[in-house]
């Protein structure tokens, strides 16, 4: 959701690819955070099949956050190539 309220007022900035970016890096560990404060309330309530589910998202949600971090760098040194060779990094 961040994302989306965030890439609008990107589109206008020559650097949006990098400003998406690290929104969509902020987002995935928003919903880290989130997901582990969820785990434990389910585990304090007692809701063990909801924890299970937590924690699978959870996990989704760690691996999205681990190829955005693997990728940045690529994508900075791509975008800083294209511009200085004055291409736009918009498809
Ligand atoms: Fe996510």
């Amino acid at each position: 959701m961040f994302v989306a309220l965030a890439a609008p007022g990107h589109s206008v900035a020559g650097d949006e690819i990098l400003k998406n970016s690290l929104a969509n890096f902020a987002f995935e560990n928003y919903e880290i955070a989130a997901y582990n404060s969820l785990i434990v309330l389910a585990e304090a309530g007692g809701f063990s099949q909801a924890v299970d589910i937590l924690k699978q998202n959870l996990a989704e949600e760690e691996a999205m956050a681990k190829w955005l971090q693997d990728n940045l760098p690529d994508v900075t040194l791509q975008f800083a190539q294209l511009r200085d060779a004055r291409v736009s990094a918009k498809i």
